[in-house]
């Protein structure tokens, strides 16, 4: 088969129920550039590069390689076109090995001795790029961002002249992410063609060449990055102007809700996750808990919901004693948690999305009556979450599995926040979320809060921590470095505290 030089989308359509996931599509790339797919959760970017791929068939438009119109029917004849595709969520057999995965997914795995014939081909692609990987792991044991490059590894073997990588970011650490840009710009170099797709604008404008940008399923804007900058691209994408900073109205802060008193807990490995740490938090406020993930932010939000025990130390709800209480306790006390793994954790798969919205009221007396749910107050209470967290459904009866993700997640945060808890343990609440949803779920933190809710917020981004929390205590290694006020002068050194190198201590003056 020919190298791909120029692939064309021409006036691609495609509607699910009635719902145009692409409208009249148009698109290019040639070999040597990386293009960027910029667009919210559910803007259609997946749904475009499926038909790309053969895993859906467009209502209409056409596709052409190097001016050769052709019909992909399945992924078989993608890959055989030159195309792979690595999508949002890996598709590796995790009890297997990496070269075993590589095999099964080789077009021309030999039936005689496959994974030695293969090994010499992985070994040199992974010289060519720097994909250090030991092929003979099992996928589980990797991490993230080392099944990305298994997956990349199997697109490059199978001759991939053009790569899609659907949200590759939204997994990995940030270190993890300059190796990828690293791998995808030697790609690039020697004449590979790349659509990326992405809600992130940083990493557009730091990979791509060029961008289009979705919305609604149609593109509403079309940039080379070296002529653009985030903001515009940010306001076609949204469709108006983005608020980068919201005001914080000053309140003063109610009565004490929450009080953790010197509480230690074991993590996965056995060992201290949480070491002795202790703090307060008041109605009306926002206390946010900095740091670099891994350093206790998951044990500790585990213990004070209930999911983790707690070796030692205490957890106060309202004077009332939580410690290791079971989550519906908890709940039932006032404690609403958005957790980290929501994904996986949060919500059930293979159930409606009415289903999903009550996971954990279902018990409650409004949505229950002895055994039996009251389906019309479950459906009315799903409909307000879904318009009021702009959730993007052709129906409440759904499979919650056939949403985006990002939609996946409006609607957890949308069943968690939307009863107003007097406490919300928050980890990482717009992690994933498009600029959009993201400006929306802060405002409404702010207003819960002023409302009178407590809110716990876990978050690597400082940005968010700042612009969010009354405030903030540092953690590392399971221990808190510092707990000052949001605009405390002392913050300047964050860094360092994230780091471990400064501790301040909480009797210390502020100097002015
Ligand atoms: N298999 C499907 N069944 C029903 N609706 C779908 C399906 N796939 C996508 N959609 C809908 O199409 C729209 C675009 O989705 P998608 O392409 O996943 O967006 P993005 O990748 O930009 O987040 C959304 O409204 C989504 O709910
Ligand atoms: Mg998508």
């Amino acid at each position: 088969m020919k190298k791909i030089q120029r692939l064309e989308m021409k006036a691609i359509s495609k509607s699910f129920h009635g719902i145009h996931a692409n409208q009249d599509i148009n698109l290019f790339v040639e070999s040597g550039e990386i293009l960027g797919l910029l667009g919210e959760n559910g803007a259609g970017k997946t749904t475009l590069m499926n038909i790309l791929y053969g895993l859906y068939q467009p209502d209409s438009g056409q596709i052409k390689i190097n001016d050769k119109t052709i019909r992909i029917n399945n992924p078989i004849e993608s890959i055989n076109h030159g195309i792979g595709m690595v999508h949002q969520h890996f598709m590796l057999v995790q009890n297997h090995s990496v070269i075993e995965n590589i095999a099964l997914g080789y077009k021309d795995t030999p039936f005689f001795f496959p994974k030695i014939k293969i090994k010499d081909k992985v070994e040199q692609f992974s010289r060519q790029f720097d994909f250090h990987i030991d092929i003979t792991k099992k996928i589980w044991q990797l991490s993230a961002g080392e099944q990305q490059r298994v997956e990349i590894i199997k697109a490059l073997l199978n001759g991939a002249d053009l790569l899609i990588l659907d949200e590759p970011t939204s997994v990995l650490t940030p270190l993890e992410i300059k190796e990828l840009i690293y791998i995808l710009r030697e790609m690039k170099a020697k004449g590979h063609m790349i659509i990326f797709i992405s809600h992130k604008l940083d990493e557009i404008m730091d990979i791509c060449d060029r961008v289009l940008v979705l919305q609604k399923g149609r593109i509403v804007g079309a940039a080379d990055t070296k002529d653009t900058d985030k903001k515009s691209l940010a306001r076609m994408m949204v469709g108006r102007d983005v608020v980068f900073n919201i005001n914080r109205e000053k309140l003063t802060k109610g009565k004490k809700t929450l009080s953790v008193e010197n509480i230690n807990v074991i993590g996965d490995k056995g060992l201290l996750a949480v070491k002795n740490i202790s703090f307060e938090l008041f109605k009306n406020e926002i206390f946010g808990i900095a740091g670099v993930s891994g350093n206790g932010q998951r044990e500790l939000a585990e213990a004070i919901t209930g999911i983790r025990p707690i070796l030692s130390g205490k957890v106060k709800m309202n004077g009332q004693d939580i410690t290791n209480k079971g989550p519906r306790h908890i709940y039932d006390n006032g404690v609403s948690h958005v957790p980290e793994e929501r994904i996986r954790f949060g919500i059930a798969p293979g159930l409606f999305l009415y289903d999903n919205a009550i996971l954990k009221q279902h018990h409650l007396k409004k949505f229950s009556q002895r055994y039996f749910l009251k389906y019309d107050q479950v459906k009315n209470h799903t409909k307000t979450i879904v318009k009021e967290f702009k959730v993007s459904t052709h129906s409440i009866n759904n499979q919650i599995r056939n949403l985006s993700g990002g939609n996946i997640q409006k609607l957890i945060l949308g069943r968690e926040i939307s009863e107003q808890p007097q406490l919300l343990v928050a980890s990482h609440p717009t992690y994933g979320l498009d600029v959009g949803a993201t400006e929306f779920l802060r405002k409404h933190l702010l207003e819960i809060r002023k409302q009178g809710s407590a809110v716990l917020l876990f978050s690597e981004d400082l940005e968010e921590i700042f612009e969010l929390c009354d405030r903030i205590a540092v953690i590392f290694n399971g221990e808190i470095m510092a707990v000052l006020d949001s605009d405390d002068k002392r913050f300047s050194d964050i860094g360092l505290m994230m780091a471990g190198s400064i501790r301040i201590d909480p009797m210390e003056k502020q100097e002015c």
